[in-house]
């Protein structure tokens, strides 16, 4: 039977300790909420604003489960000083404070030292082994966002706390499948493709999936943001298996999400601004290792609106159990003066013909999906 310290043995990584403690102050008892009120503050049962930024939900056990960045006030809240914070409801309007389940090191020597930077953190089940397997964007303190390795941590529960694995950069030494190795690798002149081939490709913003067969993907900014890379995980997901595809080459996407509907494949990704928002894009395959097609920008709103994504980044599209069909597009409103001020941009997706379309909504609830 595979376990977490069985994977972990596998990954000879030693058992990361726990040293930080959450220390949130509740203030007065929050009030039930019962709809979704976008970029408005958003309490959990503690009366406290969900800090869960960039994060992702995961399904189980017919309980949600928010993982997102921590985040604390001013310039440092832009990098990892506490850790992955994870929240947990059962309707999706009200969430209780899991606290920290991935927790930054004191440790000068490890990778996720406190300071270092953990973004878009998602956790995936695995049927098999019985493990939760989060990964997220690692870059080692100190070097801005030149490391461009995805972090790896496991848990044998859905509240961890979650243990350090390791970090990667995606598949060293293997060539994508739909671009093997070129015959000249210096014409045409060499690209970061070709460049980290030996050490691995980047991987920054990234998302998870998981198929209806049990295969997972992970799905992340690569080349240096230029080109998204599609990579299959291990039967254990905790680690790529060696078959990728680079998609979107040099389109210059961010903030991959993706959800399948009627078959097919959909993403819904941000141009790269940093901070600042920019217009979505979204896209369309038959298979999920491509080709892809865009659809365009999926918003309709203002000029500014559809401009700036709602003023907000897309982090994750969660289908609404129970609901068929029913799948909600979470984005972030970045703070970055502020980052613990950072609000939530939850829409549902609609469709214009088989485009999934975002339209901006002050408050709504999952009725929506009724009508
Ligand atoms: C945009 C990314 O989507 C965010 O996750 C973060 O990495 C910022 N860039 C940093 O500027």
């Amino acid at each position: 039977m595979i376990n977490a310290a069985l994977i972990m043995n596998l990954w000879q990584f030693p058992l990361m300790a726990c040293a930080l403690l959450l220390s949130t102050s509740p203030s007065t008892q929050a009030q039930t909420q019962n709809s979704f009120k976008p970029g408005q503050g958003w309490p959990d049962s503690n009366g406290v604003h969900i800090n869960a930024h960039g994060g992702g939900i995961l399904l189980y056990d017919n309980i949600y489960y928010w993982f997102g960045e921590h985040k604390i006030e001013g310039d440092a809240g832009n990098r990892a000083q506490v850790g992955v914070h994870c929240y947990s409801s059962s309707d999706l309007y009200n969430w209780k404070d899991e606290g920290i389940v991935l927790h930054v090191s004191d440790d000068a020597n490890s990778e996720i030292v406190k300071d270092c930077i953990i973004e878009r953190p998602k956790v995936i089940y695995n049927g098999t082994t019985g493990i939760f397997v989060m990964w997220f964007h690692l870059e080692f303190k100190g070097k801005g966002y030149n490391t461009a390795r995805s972090g790896v941590a496991i848990s044998d529960r859905a509240t961890g706390p979650y243990q350090y694995l390791g970090s990667t950069r995606s598949n060293p030494r293997i060539w994508a499948e739909n671009a093997p190795e070129p015959d000249n690798k210096n014409q045409p002149p060499p690209n970061t493709y070709v460049r980290d081939h030996a050490n691995g490709q980047m991987s920054r913003d990234m998302a998870l999936f998981v198929d209806d067969d049990g295969t997972a993907y992970h799905i992340y900014s690569s080349e240096d943001n230029r080109t998204l890379q599609i990579a299959q995980l291990t039967d254990d997901y905790t680690k790529h298996n060696g078959r990728y595809v680079r998609s979107l080459v040099n389109g210059s996407n961010e903030a991959p999400a993706i959800f399948k509907h009627n078959r097919k494949y959909y993403l819904i990704t941000s141009g790269c601004t940093m901070w600042s928002p920019n217009a979505a894009r979204s896209f369309v395959a038959d298979n999920i290792m491509g080709e892809w097609k865009s659809l365009g920008n999926p918003c309709r709103g203002t000029d500014q609106q559809n401009k700036t994504t709602f003023e907000s980044q897309g982090t994750y599209i969660l289908p609404v159990s129970g609901k068929p069909g029913a799948c909600i597009f979470m984005a972030d409103r970045w703070q970055p003066k502020n980052p613990i001020d950072g609000s939530y941009i939850w829409l549902p997706i609609q469709w214009e013909g088989d485009k999934p379309v975002l339209k901006w909504l002050d408050e709504w609830s999952l009725d929506f999906f009724e009508r």
